[in-house]
């Protein structure tokens, strides 16, 4: 008997996919304990980087999704319009599914899940986040004995090329775009990537993996990179600190933070050393303490590795004695109707330390007048840098963190700040977040 395999998408990871099952069939059939055999392929083009020699191959993906000789489907099509219909069309014709569709399980995974658990399969989402890192699994299997306190991580490659080329070489935003786009790191069109929406995508799954709770797309609160200067990234690193584009989930007495947004981090930290486009996520556990995952976070044959980890998992269940212990028709690691829902928190309740920049003019006096609003809020200034002005400017940048407060009432300082007449412009303001001192 072996298990039978219908891929949908023959692209980057489509590819990458049939390749890694192909050529370590002995080994993934010797970890299975039965042979993985790939059926038919759903696709409309070629793709010459894949071995997809002598496989029958369909235009439409939906007869894969319910060819009665297909046992898994593999979604890689990626978008959540047509990929939901050809997911659900799956599970209704009794199929396991294997996706790394992070779009599709952070807005649809709800409905999905409840379908597939009405089917009794399985839907495995392994390379959905921080592709070929096998976070899922270590949330789901690994720390399943943990209280988890909170999870943060760096789990959009092409931001954390861009924050890096930033920082190494003094670069401004838009000319590493450029590059970034150029090298095939980031589409022609990179608002996911910059403005945190893939992350965000990522953020909700490991939130839901790690406090049992549903995937919450609604509610992440999202900032991207964009808008960060190469003086921030100066700043930042005077004082000790490196900007990352974090996704924090954090479990807080009221309910849970989930947000993504540019963060300073600790220079010591690991995850401020994780450079290019790899990714790194942290958790801390109750029992574990803090762990780091790490590795490449896109490319063809690394999401495959997690795409065909999926796929011996499922084939290997479905051969064990039970086949009713494959209930990961419970993907969240509980089952569906025991996720709770804590409340996600409105960022305006979150708690954080801050970076600010103020410009401010240069005359005496301001310094006490910022300190003075600050302090009346319960602010206090943990660290400041005071700039000379620039020669023929009558302005300075003033540099501050303070320690943790109430977003809400940081936002009413800041508003009371840029009101002040030797203020000029905005205040920049970037959260801070110690990691709970792990390193
Ligand atoms: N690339 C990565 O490194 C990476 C990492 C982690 C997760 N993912 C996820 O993996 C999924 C696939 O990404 P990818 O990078 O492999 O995308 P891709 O290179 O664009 O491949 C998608 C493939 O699906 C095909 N396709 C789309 N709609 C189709 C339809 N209705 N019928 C038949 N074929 C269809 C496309 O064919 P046409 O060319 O004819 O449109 C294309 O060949 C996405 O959900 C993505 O988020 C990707």
């Amino acid at each position: 008997m072996s298990v039978r395999v219908g891929i949908c998408g023959l692209g980057t990871v489509g590819g990458g996919t049939v390749n890694v099952l192909r050529r370590n069939a002995d080994l993934c059939a010797a970890r299975a304990g039965t042979d993985i055999q790939i059926v038919q392929i759903g696709a409309r083009s070629v793709n010459p980087d894949c071995d997809s020699d002598k496989i029958p191959v369909v235009a439409d993906v939906f007869a894969v999704a319910t060819n009665p000789d297909v046992d898994i489907v593999v979604e890689l099509i990626g978008g959540s319009t047509v990929a939901r219909e050809l997911v659900l069309a799956a599970i209704a014709s009794g199929k396991h599914v294997v996706t790394a569709n992070k779009a599709l399980i952070a807005e649809h995974g709800n409905e999905i899940f409840a379908a597939a658990r009405e089917q009794g399969v399985t839907v495995a989402f392994e390379a959905a986040v921080a592709g070929g890192i096998p976070i899922i699994k270590a949330l789901r299997d690994g720390l399943s004995a943990n209280r988890i306190e909170w999870v943060a991580g760096i789990i959009n490659g092409t931001g954390n090329f861009i924050l890096t080329e930033m920082r190494d070489k003094g670069r401004d935003f838009a000319d590493v775009l450029a590059e970034a786009q150029a090298l095939g790191y980031a589409e022609a069109d990179p608002t996911f990537d910059v403005e945190g929406i893939d992350a965000a995508h990522k953020l909700v799954i490991l939130a839901a993996l790690a406090f049992g709770m549903p995937l919450r797309f609604d509610a992440v609160y999202t900032e991207g990179i964009s808008e960060i200067a190469p003086e921030d990234v100066v700043y930042a690193e005077e004082l000790g600190y490196r900007i990352k584009h974090l996704g924090i989930a954090r479990q807080r007495e009221q309910g849970v933070e989930l947000r993504v947004h540019p963060t300073l981090v600790p220079e010591e930290c690991l995850i401020a050393q994780v450079n290019g486009v790899m990714n790194a996520v942290m958790v801390k556990g109750d029992a574990v303490g803090p762990t780091l995952y790490y590795g490449a976070g896109a490319g063809a044959e690394p999401t495959a590795s997690a795409v065909v980890a999926d796929i011996i998992e499922i084939a290997r269940a479905s051969v064990a004695q039970s086949p009713s212990s494959l209930v990961p028709a419970s993907p969240l690691g509980v089952a569906v109707d025991a996720l709770r829902d804590p409340g996600v928190l409105a960022i305006a309740d979150t708690v954080s330390a801050h970076y600010l920049r103020v410009s401010a003019l240069d005359k005496p006096g301001v310094l006490s007048q910022l300190a003075t609003i600050m302090s009346a809020r319960g602010i206090s200034i943990e660290a400041l840098i005071q700039k000379e002005p620039r020669p023929g400017e009558d302005r300075v940048p003033l540099i501050m963190l303070t320690n943790e407060t109430l977003e809400s009432n940081l936002r009413a300082a800041l508003t009371e700040i840029e009101a002040l007449e030797s203020v000029v412009g905005s205040v920049v303001h970037i959260r801070k977040d110690g990691l709970d001192g792990q390193t």
